[in-house]
């Protein structure tokens, strides 16, 4: 008998899982700091339009993809391309994977610094001053214990399979993860300094509305949050039921993942505002003081401010982000061990230890030369990679696909104008960001 291909049971499983994919830290850090840094509101208005007239259709494109192939990205795109040639399809697919290990490799990283901090206040608790330190200073050791930690976190859901292992665990962190964001959200809500937080993040600055950097930061960070370009919402697509509502199921995530990075504004713009009220510096030249240390040294240093319920709140809060990074990180690591299976005929098991495997020698890579590779690669992943792999999937959808594309062979109706759209309109739009990207 033919082996039945796993997938997701329902419909909410489904949705829960892509948003997971979806909701990481590109939501809860990455968009904050991009709109605290960005004019607040104008960041969100430019946002939102870059998501409805190309993350939204890019997002549609990529579950399309998966949808109507049933199979890994690299037979995906292979089929897509075999009436041109089959060739080109797949080396993208596979550049999609090689993305998708690159990815796995500063994303686990950083999602071990999140374990390491939701410790931290457990430690301090007991006492272990000593293990507090050691949990949230800087360190090669660090990274080495937590980065493999989170891989085998990771690895322990995927081995489960799709429906026992990835839905199963989307249906029980996704709804607690927008719990622990809401009740976070009305807490710091109530603490001075935060309504001047509120007024900055939704209040736009329109003097920075046309600025193309803003743009450009918009555009990355719609394809980042929505995990599109490593083929990881084509494996999900993949996975559905052949007669899934596609339309809806994409603009449900999409809204989803939307609905969070806007929430995640609202905690975290409001609490810089706090931790500024309460003494700690946030902002230099109006900026603020390093990225990097938005999460790591502001959020902790207005913790402290807080006394003893802050201990509750940063434990809260970090559980948040390690939920956030473990539903993205096993999205992305499916996707080459969904090819290993399918493609190799290697068994789940020994296909989610080797690519475990091979992550954990480029992340201790980047580990090992931190100073100069970590930033580099974060670089070249999201405004490259990402923007280009968009670009081809547009033009894969609109022009190459010939069978079975109801969107190319679509001839009339609302039908055909968003043909004509994924056509025509998305790859100069993407053109143009890529172009603006790679020419400064
Ligand atoms: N989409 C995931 C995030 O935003 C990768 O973090």
């Amino acid at each position: 008998m033919a082996q039945v291909r796993d997938g997701f049971q329902s419909r909410l499983g489904f949705v829960l899982a892509a948003a997971g994919a979806a909701v990481g830290l590109g939501n809860i850090w990455g968009f904050p700091t991009q709109a605290a840094n960005h004019g607040g509101g104008a960041f969100l208005l430019v946002y939102f339009i870059v998501i409805f007239l190309l993350a939204l259709p890019a997002l549609y494109t990529e579950l399309y993809l998966g949808h109507k192939a049933q199979a890994n990205p690299v037979t995906a795109l292979g089929d897509a391309w075999q009436s041109t040639n089959r060739k080109v399809g797949a080396a993208a697919g596979y550049i999609g994977l090689a993305g998708a290990v690159v990815m796995l490799s500063f994303y686990s990283i950083v999602a071990g610094w999140m374990l390491s901090y939701t410790i931290e206040p457990v430690a301090m608790f007991m006492g272990l001053q000593g293990v507090s330190e050691f949990l949230h200073s800087d360190s090669v050791m660090r990274n080495f214990v937590f980065t493999p930690l989170m891989l085998i976190l990771t690895a322990s859901i995927i081995l489960k399979g799709v429906k026992s292992g990835i839905e199963k665990w989307s249906r029980r962190l996704m709804p607690l993860l927008l719990i622990l964001l809401m009740s976070l959200i009305a807490y710091i809500a109530t603490l001075e300094g935060a309504s001047e937080g509120f007024a900055a993040y939704l209040v736009p600055d329109f003097s920075q509305i046309l600025d193309p950097h803003l743009m450009i930061a918009a555009m990355g960070q719609a394809f980042f949050s929505l995990s599109l370009g490593v083929g990881c919402m084509m494996i999900y697509g993949s996975y559905l039921q052949p007669n899934a509502n596609l339309p809806k199921l994409t603009a449900s995530v999409a809204l989803l993942d939307t609905s969070v990075a806007f929430l995640a504004g609202l905690l975290i713009i409001p609490a810089i505002y706090v931790a500024q009220h309460n003494g700690v510096e946030v902002f230099s030249h109006g900026k603020l003081i390093g990225e990097g240390q938005l999460i790591f040294a502001i959020l902790p240093a207005l913790f402290n401010t807080m006394g003893d319920i802050g201990l509750v709140v940063g434990l809260l809060f970090f559980v948040l982000m390690s939920i956030a990074s473990v539903t993205s990180t096993i999205s992305t690591t499916e996707i080459p061990v969904a090819f290993l299976v399918e493609s190799h005929k290697v068994n789940r098991t020994a296909a989610t230890w080797t690519v475990s495997l091979v992550v954990l020698i480029c992340a201790s890579t980047i580990i090992l030369n931190f100073d100069w590779l970590f930033g580099l690669v974060i670089m070249l992943f999201t405004q490259y990679q990402l923007p280009l792999m968009g670009l081809f999937y547009f033009i894969t959808v609109g022009w190459m696909w010939q069978r079975g594309n109801k969107l190319h062979q679509a001839s009339a109706g609302a039908h055909y104008w968003f043909a004509q759209y994924i056509r025509f309109v998305c790859p100069v739009l993407m053109t143009l960001v890529f172009a603006s990207v790679a020419f400064g």
